[in-house]
């Protein structure tokens, strides 16, 4: 197949990727090796008619919207945040987690609280939907940072294991909702390159039924 037929698939880089990465292997797409140390940001795999580009995990959506990638590996929180014009194909089962509103343990709330957040848009909507007045500031990384040092009553954020509250003192005081990533396809490419779209996404799903059954990791 010609290079200009190839499917344009778009990675998180981050927590994301690893496990990404080896849900692609499991479904048979060889994902060379060197890759996962690697700094370039578009790697082709010929064989199996595919070119990874990597980038940050909150821009995946945009370059699957704007079409410069056909198909592309998004957590739903990204997807939530950025509101973007793509089709979610399949539910990859991988990087689970849960949105939660975050606190210091016992702290009574002020009338107009604050709320820190990578995800404004995301926050913002839940308390308009709970009726709650808040104004949310918007901070890149480090969120945790925010109630300890006074800058926000509250924070929106990610929770896997649970550590980096733990270490902090902190506690999840509502679960908005779990998140996984999910497989995103591009409106226009997804019926110019249908075949070929619909082949990655039942690998996909066929390799996350098999994890999520137990099979073994990796
Ligand atoms: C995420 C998230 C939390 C942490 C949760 O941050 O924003 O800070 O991981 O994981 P845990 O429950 O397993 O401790 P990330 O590592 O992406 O970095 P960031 O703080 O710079 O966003």
């Amino acid at each position: 197949m010609s290079e200009t037929h190839w499917l344009t698939v778009v990675m998180p880089k981050g927590r994301i990727y690893g496990d990404a990465v080896r849900l692609f292997r499991r479904a048979g797409l060889p994902v060379p090796e060197e890759h996962d140390e690697s700094r370039k940001l578009i790697v082709p795999i010929a064989e199996a008619s595919l070119r990874f580009i990597l980038a940050k995990p909150a821009d995946v959506p945009t370059y699957v919207e704007y079409g410069v990638a056909d198909v592309g590996v998004a957590g739903k929180d990204v997807l939530l945040e950025e509101n973007r014009d793509v089709y979610e194909l399949l539910d990859l089962g991988i990087a689970r987690c849960r949105m939660c509103v975050i606190g210091l343990p016992g702290r009574k709330l002020p009338i107009y609280p604050r709320v820190a957040t990578k995800y404004p848009n995301v926050a913002s909507r839940y308390f308009r939907e709970h009726g709650q007045q808040v104004e949310v500031i918007k901070l890149n990384g480090s969120v945790e940072l925010a109630p300890l040092i006074g800058l926000a009553d509250r924070i929106v954020d990610l929770v896997e294991t649970g550590r980096t509250l733990r270490e902090n003192g902190l506690v999840e005081l509502e679960t908005m909702f779990e998140i996984t990533s999910r497989l995103i396809a591009n409106r226009v490419s997804y019926r110019t390159k249908y075949a070929q779209i619909r082949s990655l996404c039942d690998r996909l799903a066929k390799a996350a039924e098999t994890a999520a059954a137990g099979g073994a990791a990796g």
